[in-house]
């Protein structure tokens, strides 16, 4: 396990240092139109959880790469071309190597705290982590478009993750705008611990709508509301376990609840803090067998 005495505060170079991977939650997720190569083009608003996987950085004399935490035993801790921290850490070495840049050994341990396959970020989260702390480790930077290309080459929501604050997302995800304006809100994540396959839940899409989200104006939840996530209808087919936790957590008391991604990760937004706090509580007394989290999503 990670001791908690290590911490960002510390410096960089010596004890090392945290970087948490916040989950990734899709308030709203529309599919827009497919590209010629499969892809298909979202429109969809993105927050982040302060809660996520932490990943620890520390110099050392030769790569290594640890996990643990509730979901680390479903991990291939060694397969760089499975893991997404692995994949990070070598391609941004290469990266900063290209360049000139040193890019010395590293000790990496993972807390993976998120659900696999839960769409919820997850991977893409660890591989934005990654990506973040390696650049303080190894004190580099790299021009904004080299970044852009590297995060999406190791998949769609990784330049998302990177940005790590509220936005609109268009394209296969990589075109962003921010939306500041977005308050922080109280929700519950939860999920039945089936992990769902993103290309599988594509493939099922009934038809693409091609309704865009429109104006985001008004009241947030008001806009929620009139939003929706189109993955949402495959995955309660694949995963019939969606349905009912959607109506679990709404039962306790959500304003509103929907899937994140492919699924089969649903949040719940609540009143306030106090109110995700005792609902998450309640939902995990009674369904200690599936994932269940309060969380707090940055904004406003
Ligand atoms: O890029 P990522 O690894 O997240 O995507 C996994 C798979 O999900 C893709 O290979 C593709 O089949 C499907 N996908 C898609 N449209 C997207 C994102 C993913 O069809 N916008």
């Amino acid at each position: 396990m990670l001791s908690n005495s290590l911490n960002q505060e510390r410096p960089a170079q010596k004890a090392g240092f945290f970087e948490l991977a916040p989950a990734k939650i899709n308030l709203a997720l529309h599919v827009v139109g497919q590209r010629a190569d499969g892809y298909h083009l979202l429109e969809t608003i993105v927050t982040f959880a302060d809660k996520g996987d932490r990943l620890h950085f520390a110099p050392a004399e030769a790569d290594s790469f640890h996990v643990s935490g509730r979901f680390g035993h479903l991990l291939h801790p060694t397969d760089a071309t499975q893991n997404l921290v692995l994949r990070a850490r070598d391609r941004l070495r290469q990266a900063l190597q290209d360049a000139g840049h040193e890019a010395p050994p590293v000790a990496l341990h993972l807390e993976k705290n998120l659900p696999i396959a839960a769409g919820i970020g997850g991977g893409s989260a660890d591989a934005a982590a990654a990506i973040r702390g390696l650049l303080r480790l190894w004190n580099a930077e790299l021009v904004e478009a080299v970044l852009a290309t590297l995060a999406l080459s190791l998949g769609a929501d990784v330049p998302m993750c990177l940005k790590g604050e509220p936005l609109l997302a268009r394209g296969i995800g990589e075109e962003m705008t921010p939306l500041p304006m977005l308050p922080s809100l109280p929700v519950v994540l939860g999920n039945p611990l089936v992990g769902v396959s993103t290309p599988e839940i594509f493939r099922r899409l009934p038809n693409k709508n091609n309704d865009p989200i429109g104006a985001l104006d008004g009241d947030w939840m008001d806009v929620l509301h009139r939003l929706r996530n189109d993955l949402e209808p495959p995955a309660r087919l694949l995963v019939p376990e969606v349905e009912q936790l959607s109506a679990e957590i709404k039962a306790e008391g959500a304003l509103l609840t929907r899937m994140s991604g492919s699924g089969a990760t649903c949040f719940g937004i609540f009143r306030n803090a106090e109110a995700a706090e005792h609902a998450a509580a309640n939902l995990a007394a009674k369904r200690p067998d599936w994932y269940f989290q309060a969380a707090q999503t940055v904004g406003a």
